[in-house]
């Protein structure tokens, strides 16, 4: 569905995207997870045509960017990292404009604004202004919008960031559903929890390349599914095991508190990576 082909772009003397090659297939939730400036925004941006690559492909459905770039629209949703919704116009009026552009009619403008209000439940807002909204109605509208000409993949940046778990999990049950009615989804986010919970493959992005792919399972069994972590002389040691009786028994030896626990992505990170953290 999507195919990136020895992907690079430069800005002046540097590399934001460093030969990247990825494939995503239909139907999946598909997230690259990366630390602030791995590359992610970049990505998405020339995959939405926003900015051009230096060298490299990108196939969507067979069509090239830079040669059919008016079919890749009609097929591509955006919710961009920043929200750039019509403040003064109302919540309808922003999805009605975003049909206008993609040269809906009338009569399907006005169906499918009803439909999408509905979707992400924003019915009783419809006559309000966007600078009236939360947060999180703000992301939902962005969602509704870039829904509105019936795109076949979405790309999403960033779609949480900022909100709060509530409104976060609430974000990732409207990108399930999206998924159930067989849209394919792209999505960059730093949050692991996020990627884990969520997607179905996981790209770990660092520097303007990827460094891992696979599922989230499968990430997390490639370190090791089981850590044993404990308070060394110098920070937290962990150590990684594949089963949980090899772990015990590795614990059992240690003379100190220890934790034995499933490893995550934030693991997976650390140990391919060095660094501590993602945020
Ligand atoms: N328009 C730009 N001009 C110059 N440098 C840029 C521009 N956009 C992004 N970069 C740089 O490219 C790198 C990747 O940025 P970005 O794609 O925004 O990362 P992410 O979305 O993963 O945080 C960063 O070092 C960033 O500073
Ligand atoms: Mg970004």
């Amino acid at each position: 569905m999507i195919k990136i082909q020895t992907l690079v772009k430069k800005f002046d003397k540097r590399t934001a995207v460093n030969g990247l090659n990825l494939e995503i297939e239909q139907g999946e939730i598909f997230g690259l997870l990366g630390p602030n400036g791995a590359g992610k925004t970049t990505t998405i941006r020339m995959l939405t045509m926003l900015t051009k690559p230096t060298s490299g492909d990108i196939l969507i459905n067979g069509l090239h960017i830079g040669r059919d770039d008016e079919k890749i629209k009609a097929l591509i949703g955006v919710v961009p990292q920043h929200i750039n919704l019509d403040q003064d116009l109302t919540v309808g009026e922003n999805l009605e404009l975003h049909g206008r552009l993609h040269h809906m009619s009338e009569s399907q403008r006005k169906t499918r604004t009803m439909e999408l209000l509905e979707y992400v439940e924003l019915t009783e807002r419809a006559y309000d202004r966007v600078q009236s909204l939360s947060g999180g109605m703000k992301r939902r509208l962005l969602i509704a919008r870039a829904l509105m000409h019936q795109p076949k993949i979405l790309l999403l940046d960033e779609p949480t960031v900022a909100l709060d778990p509530q409104v976060r999990r609430r974000l990732w049950d409207l990108i399930r559903r999206m998924h159930n009615d067989h849209i394919t989804v792209l999505l960059t986010t730093h949050y692991i929890e996020e990627a884990e919970n969520l997607c179905n493959r996981v790209a770990i992005m660092e520097k303007g390349k990827l460094i891992a792919l696979d599922t989230p399972v499968s990430l997390c069994q490639h370190v090791g599914a089981y850590v044993v972590e404990w308070e060394g002389d110098i920070g937290r040691k962990y150590n990684f095991f594949t089963a949980r009786e090899q772990a015990a028994d590795f614990a059992g030896t240690l003379d100190t508190t220890t934790m034995i626990r499933h490893s995550n992505l934030e693991d997976v990170f650390v140990e391919l990576t060095g660094r501590k953290v993602i945020g």
